[in-house]
């Protein structure tokens, strides 16, 4: 169809990337053409199911390993003309635990798909993109890109690495009229969040101190678990902040885009003292000094939150942050 936009989207077998391929693919105005990639096919029944009579007409599968250069090669060759309107980086994989007991092969892996995985696509599509002077780059970072999160060390640093990254080549692309933007979400609910808790019932933590181990288990994991269930948002939220980004005639789009307003006032935290005391004061005396006052309160703000845009976390904030850490 003239004037549709081929949209290439990586991880699409469950959570924000198959919403995202449905959700553009199921335009009303069939604005998109979506490649919806994931790295082994066997898992398309759900984004099948999901895309319905769009499966096979505006939406179409492809094997795309992002961790793998000829994989990622392979596909893009295989697109007619190798023409990417809009690229959208979403495979990602978590990691959490005390740093003691994660190997460092494991800690690469995480760079290998977060953050190299992101850049092969980058590389293996940009060139076209700039010489055909158009062109879209979607990259699905985190809040944990913007702000470190506790026992989250090495999965925050590959979103943070990412960041620095794209705010370094969204300049070079302007001149190329080639823009980047990046989406900041929360906590989701996805396979993401399952595959955390599964991960930290098998595992047991070798080389980690007890303490250690009791402040992971019995401090962090609930605490965590109580942000999921009050602040955590759907798939279909983060897919229409990335259908937004991809829309062809948002000629300027955002560069970040935080999908969840109840973090603005955290990340502002951080811009809001300099010398970074205030940021990491406030997530001590959150999670050591009021942990079982955190599931009380969370779950008092779960009961209020009718209309998140309000913004009472700030208010919370104020209350929990005594001066004395
Ligand atoms: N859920 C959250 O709370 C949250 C919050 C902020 C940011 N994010 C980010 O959102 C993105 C999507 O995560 P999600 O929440 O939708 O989680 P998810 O349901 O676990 O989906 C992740 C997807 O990435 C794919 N993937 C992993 N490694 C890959 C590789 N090497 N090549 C290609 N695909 C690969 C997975 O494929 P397989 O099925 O083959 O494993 C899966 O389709 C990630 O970048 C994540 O960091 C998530």
């Amino acid at each position: 169809i003239p004037g549709q936009k081929l949209v290439l989207i990586t991880g699409c077998s469950s959570g924000i990337g198959l919403r995202m391929a449905v959700m553009l693919a199921t335009d009303e105005q069939k604005r998109y053409h979506v490649v919806a990639t994931m790295r082994d096919l066997k898992r398309k029944d759900k984004l099948v199911e999901a895309a319905g009579d769009a499966y096979g007409k505006t939406l179409s599968l492809a094997v795309l390993d992002v961790c793998n250069d000829e994989s990622v090669q392979q596909c893009i060759s295989g697109i007619k003309d190798r023409h990417v309107d809009v690229l959208i980086n979403n495979a990602g994989i978590g990691l959490v635990g005390p740093i003691e007991s994660i190997p460092i092969e494991e800690m690469k892996k995480v760079f290998e798909t977060n953050f190299f995985g992101v850049i092969r696509m980058i590389k293996e599509v940009m060139p076209d993109m700039k010489r055909r002077k158009g062109g879209h780059i979607i990259v699905v970072s985190s809040v944990m890109g913007l702000q470190g999160v506790v026992f989250n060390d090495v999965y925050a640093a590959s979103k943070f690495a990412m960041e620095g990254f794209c705010e370094s080549l969204v300049v070079q692309l302007l001149k190329f009229n080639v823009t980047l933007s990046m989406i900041e979400p929360g906590p989701v609910h996805t396979e993401f969040e399952s595959k955390m808790i599964q991960d930290v019932k098998q595992k047991e933590y070798p080389g980690a101190d007890p303490d250690t181990v009791h402040y992971f288990k019995n401090v962090y994991l609930p605490s965590s678990v109580d942000i999921f269930e009050t602040l955590g948002q759907t798939p279909d939220d983060i897919a229409r902040v990335g259908s937004q980004a991809s829309l062809p005639q948002s000629s300027s789009p955002r560069f970040r885009n935080l999908t969840n307003p109840l973090y603005t006032p955290i990340v502002a935290l951080k811009y809001a003292d300099e010398t970074g005391g205030l940021s990491v004061h406030a997530f001590y005396h959150m999670l050591f000094n009021l942990g079982p006052l955190m599931h009380v309160s969370m779950t008092a703000m779960n009961l209020s939150l009718t209309r998140p845009k309000k913004l009472h976390i700030s208010d919370g904030l104020k209350l929990k942050l005594a001066p004395d850490r």
